[in-house]
């Protein structure tokens, strides 16, 4: 499609957008990789910051299509990405593709305030509203980190189970909805192809990554405690309300929506995590070495039974998950079912 339309992907080094930069190319299609580090290889790649307008008009030269990754941990993503969005209008602009979260309807909280203007906008919108990303067990997550390096995962989900997907099957959606001759309209709700339950998560990450992994269920309030130790105590309470979500089965429910748009079932988890333990070997205990604590000392492995609360790894998970939480308690996120979408789930932040 060289010579067709150009779109600009947002956030071209993160989660969804490195993978979709790549899909974009594969289907012949031009484009421009944007953000702030752009990854000198990718082709017409741009310097782009949502918090500096100069970036805009650059970024938007000559484009037709754009996939929307919101500045990380906002509160309030809609104050910067409104004066983009008329820029990207007014440039001619015809079709956009939204990176949500299934848990945030339009007009929600966060990034359902930027969903809320994209149908007064454009012609053509969508909005991609994935689950939790199986890559949160592998990636710099601080679920990932706590397996990594204390060997459990704990949350107060009990048996609440989540629909887990696949960053790349969410990718492979966006790149459906920019390039479709038909255009794909409104929200899609996207999941992995099964609800699990946190221990199902941590024992196929034992069996894939040959590394025991556990799943240490607390009460909410006692994950409230826990997390309190280190994050402000309305911070801790939201996390600690969002897992009761949970484990009352919000995020527990499917869709069909990856392999309608995309003509494939999406993966499932072992199917995602087998690459990662394939290319590091002994991925847990390679990258617990790795580990930089708190204070920028390399921390040595630390496997289950290890105290939670005095672990310099799950502080620094927590120090994540307290931003996570502090991007949401900011912006006046009222923490109950009926501030989220029923019984579609999602995740409140990353
Ligand atoms: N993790 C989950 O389970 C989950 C589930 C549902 C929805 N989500 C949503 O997915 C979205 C992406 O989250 P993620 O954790 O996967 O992040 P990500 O896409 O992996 O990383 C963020 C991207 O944005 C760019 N970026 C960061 N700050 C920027 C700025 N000021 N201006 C322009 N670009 C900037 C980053 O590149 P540079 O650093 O080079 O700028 C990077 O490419 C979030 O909106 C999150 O709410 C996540």
């Amino acid at each position: 499609m060289t010579g067709g339309p150009k779109i600009l992907v947002t956030g071209s080094t993160g989660n969804t957008g490195r993978p979709l930069v790549t899909k974009l190319l594969e289907r012949g299609v031009s484009v421009r990789a944007a953000s702030r580090h752009p990854n000198p290889d990718a082709a017409d790649g741009v310097r782009f910051d949502w918090y500096d307008p100069a970036t805009f008009d650059g970024a938007l030269a000559g484009v037709d299509a754009v996939y929307l990754v919101p500045p990380p941990l906002d509160p309030d993503p809609q104050v910067a990405m409104a004066p983009f969005l008329g820029k990207a209008r007014q440039a001619g602009v015809s079709r956009v593709v939204l990176l949500g979260a299934s848990i945030v309807q339009s007009g929600g909280p966060a990034v359902g305030q930027v969903q809320k203007l994209l149908p007064q906008m454009f012609d053509e919108w969508v909005v991609l509203r994935p689950s939790w990303f199986m890559q949160n067990f592998v990636s710099g997550h601080h679920h990932a980190e706590s397996a990594r390096t204390m060997g459990k995962i704990v949350t107060a989900t009990g048996q609440g189970r989540v629909a887990f997907i696949d960053v790349d099957d969410i990718a492979e959606v966006a790149a459906h909805a920019l390039v479709a001759h038909e255009p794909i309209q409104g929200d899609l709700i996207l999941t992995g192809p099964e609800a699990l339950s946190y221990a199902d998560v941590a024992a196929t990450l034992t069996e894939v990554l040959a590394q025991p992994v556990r799943h240490e269920s607390v009460t909410a309030q006692e994950l409230e405690r826990i997390l309190a130790q280190d994050m402000p105590a309305r911070a801790a309470a939201m996390l600690a309300s969002i897992d009761e979500l949970l484990a009352r089965g919000i995020e527990d429910r499917t869709t069909d929506t990856v392999a309608r748009v995309t003509g494939r079932p999406p993966r499932n988890l072992k199917e995602t995590l087998r690459p990662y333990a394939q290319r590091r070997g002994a991925p847990l205990q390679a990258e617990a070495v790795q580990f930089v604590g708190v204070h920028g000392e390399p921390q040595p492995a630390k496997l289950a039974g290890d105290a939670v609360e005095h672990d310099a790894g799950f502080e620094t998970a927590q120090g994540r998950a307290q931003a996570e939480v502090d991007s949401v308690a900011e912006g006046d996120v009222p923490m109950d079912v009926g501030a989220m979408d029923g019984h579609s789930g999602g995740s409140f932040a990353s």
